[in-house]
């Protein structure tokens, strides 16, 4: 199923936990959420000290009355489970709940996601509370969805969790000689002899084996996942129709949020970026990939923007009060990348604690006479507009192959460049190419299909995977166009280096190039490179290559050993072609580069009009969103009459979009 509400969900965190003690303002919610357009809440997201005072003692009255009323207002409730945060009898009882640091010391209660990932008392106590919420609200017409724990992340190194990754090693490597010789452990002397003698990396101790902090990040991961399929055990039992998700965190390193796919209905994030009250042009390309990553992990099936804020947040440095316009421009983004939500951080300002200036739909002065407010409420009114998106897949022609477990890799090996290997920069860069001219693009991992793709660019790809190299060859092979570049096919999953030269594993016949050295430059320093007719800058990284093959499009113009080699080519492989970029472009290269290859196989952006700088579109279902983050007034000229689905008016020819200003138009 693709959708399970035919309207744009509009809501966010709501904690009327935290306002027993002042039970009126339960009411006054339902009056500013009807105000608002405000058609769902998340409720329950930190409650489990209300839930469960005491152990075994429970106290869901207060919840009761919450569904009730939302129910009766008719509004959505997304129930959380409550494993973000636990109540301070538990930590007292069973210590073993509590996360334990790299240093191995156990942490102390407090704070939030301050859990073991192991511990079988925690997944006991999980589970239980998860299923009397199940039994209890299985047949609330309030419920909509299961909101799973609050943002999985971080990780345990308590000696249940060293006994699991241990377990999990032997289950993966098999015998201890594999895994030494995978490891590579007859560096340093530490072939390993018994599983006892391995445990997690940890600062005062092994932390210089890049397979073995592989390893922990996927044993995390994994961990993570047997968690949260733990909490959801009862749920898909008891209520078997309601979905489920779980909200993510942007481009979160510590686990492998793709593991999770397959096991929620709905993937959802939280997204918080770094909006200013000018050129939004940058932090647009950045979160539009990061839309277009999370999308792409259920293969274009819409997602949530579980959180946002409506304002400011509260944790960066200086958290600046953004223009009217800013926010709802973002909101309409996700919509426009694929969200069926526009969800916020959060509907009501705490009253005290952590987060008490953090960013709310209603503020401490507790009626809708705010801007915030009114702007949030304005923004309601669109969204009501757009039932025609819910449930509308996005399909791309291209994709940017963006690879958590590759990131980890390029993060984790010591050598060339090491302050400047920017991944997901590197990557967001790429992307731009194609956001920047209006193609819609996904963005998926090294697992994903290729095959539906005419296009895909996975520069920096480091780590190629048993099977990968197969499936980029195959791809080729079948008529796809491959871009490659820099430090590609340098290892294995274990970060074993593949021999016989470099792209290894398969791909230097694929690309026809054999990349014989790797040179690091100084910042500010730049090797020149030409290609059709233009002289562009490399900068950081540059590898020699020799064409075996290819055909050279471009050339180093840097004397010494580099002088006259190719630094850009063209494999044609199969029925397709393979292209390497042997150094780390600037943009304009990478606009002029990828716009080559879009103008020759006919890449259609998704608007039949010119966009300026600044100016981005994409299309769902029958409506195309057109959105102005260049931080000036911005003018496109229509190829054609069309309705303005906002306004509700006919437009045509040239439109003037204000500063942070978007057309909808059918
Ligand atoms: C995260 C959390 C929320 C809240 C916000 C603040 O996304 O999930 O509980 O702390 O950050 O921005
Ligand atoms: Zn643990």
């Amino acid at each position: 199923m693709d959708k399970y509400y035919d309207r744009i969900i509009h809501g966010g965190d709501y904690n009327p936990d935290q306002w027993v003690d002042t039970k009126e303002i339960w009411d006054e919610d339902m009056r500013l959420m009807d105000l608002a357009k405000v058609n769902s809440a998340t409720v329950g997201i930190f409650a489990w000290s209300l839930l469960e005072p005491e152990e075994g003692v429970y106290n869901f009255g207060w919840l009761d009355e919450i569904m009730d009323k939302l129910a009766s207002h008719g509004k959505k409730a997304i129930l959380a489970t409550p494993s973000g945060a636990r109540p301070p009898w538990m930590a007292q009882k069973y210590p073993e709940v509590l996360r334990v640091e790299e240093s191995g010391v156990r942490n102390e209660y407090g704070v939030r996601h301050n859990h073991c990932l192991t511990s079988p008392v925690y997944r006991e106590k999980t589970a239980a509370i998860n299923r009397m919420l199940a039994q209890r609200y299985k047949d609330h017409p309030a419920l909509f969805m299961w909101h799973i724990s609050n943002e999985y992340s971080g990780e345990c190194h308590c000696e249940l969790c060293q006994k699991a990754f241990r377990e999990w090693l032997q289950k993966e490597y098999g015998t201890l000689d594999r895994l030494n010789f995978k490891w590579w452990n007859g560096f340093w002397s530490h072939r390993f002899t018994s599983w006892d003698q391995i445990s997690s990396p940890k600062y005062r101790g092994e932390n210089h084996v890049p397979a073995l902090r592989l390893a922990w990040r996927r044993f995390t991961t994994q961990q993570h996942l047997s968690f949260y399929l733990n909490e959801i055990a009862p749920l898909r039992e008891i209520t078997p129709d309601v979905p489920v998700t779980t909200n993510m965190m942007r481009l979160y390193k510590g686990i492998d949020y793709h593991s999770f796919a397959p096991y929620v209905d709905v993937i959802s994030w939280d997204n918080y970026p770094d909006w200013t009250n000018g050129d939004n042009t940058e932090s647009a390309n950045e979160t539009a990939f990061v839309h277009d990553y999370f999308r792409s992990m259920k293969d274009g099936k819409p997602f949530y923007m579980m959180e946002s804020t409506p304002s400011i947040v509260n944790w960066k440095g200086v958290n600046r009060q953004l223009k009217s316009g800013v926010q709802e421009l973002s909101a309409i983004q996700a919509v426009a990348h694929g969200a069926d939500s526009v969800q916020y951080f959060q509907w009501r300002k705490s009253r005290g604690g952590h987060e008490k200036f953090h960013g709310a739909v209603v503020d401490h002065v507790g009626h809708e006479n705010t801007r915030v407010f009114r702007d949030v409420a304005r923004l309601g009114a669109v969204l009501e507009k757009l039932d025609a998106v819910v449930g509308a897949r996005t399909t791309a022609k291209a994709a940017i192959l963006y690879d958590r477990e590759n990131s980890w890799a390029v993060d984790f090996f010591c050598g060339y460049h090491r302050d400047r290997r920017d991944y997901d920069k590197v990557c967001e860069r790429w992307y731009r190419a194609f956001w920047s001219r209006g193609i819609p693009v996904d963005v998926i991992s090294a697992d994903q299909d290729f095959d539906r793709y005419d296009l895909i660019a996975a520069p920096f790809l480091y780590m190629v995977r048993a099977g990968t190299a197969e499936r980029i060859e195959r791809y080729v092979r079948g008529g796809g166009r491959w871009i490659g570049t820099y430090l590609t096919g340098i290892a294995d999953e274990d970060d074993l280096c593949y021999l016989g030269g470099f792209p290894g594993g398969g791909l230097r016949k694929v690309f026809g190039v054999w990349a014989e050295e790797t040179d690091s430059l100084d910042e500010g320093e730049y090797n020149l490179v030409s290609f059709g007719g233009r002289t562009y800058r490399a900068e950081y990284t540059c590898d020699v290559i020799h064409a075996e093959g290819a055909t050279a499009l471009g050339e180093y113009r840097t004397a010494s050993y580099y002088a006259g080699t190719p630094a850009v080519t063209k494999n044609a492989y199969g029925n397709g072609e393979a292209y390497y970029v042997a150094f780390r472009p600037q943009q304009d290269f990478i606009d002029d580069f990828c716009g080559g290859l879009i103008d020759e196989m006919q890449i259609q952006p998704d608007a039949a009009f010119p966009l300026p700088e600044g100016v981005s579109t994409r299309k769902r279902g029958e409506l195309l969103f057109v959105m102005n983050f260049g931080g000036e007034e911005k003018t496109v000229v229509l190829d054609r009459e069309y309705r303005d689905v906002a306004a509700d008016r006919t437009v045509s020819g040239e439109i003037t979009l204000p500063e942070n200003g978007y057309l909808i138009l059918r």
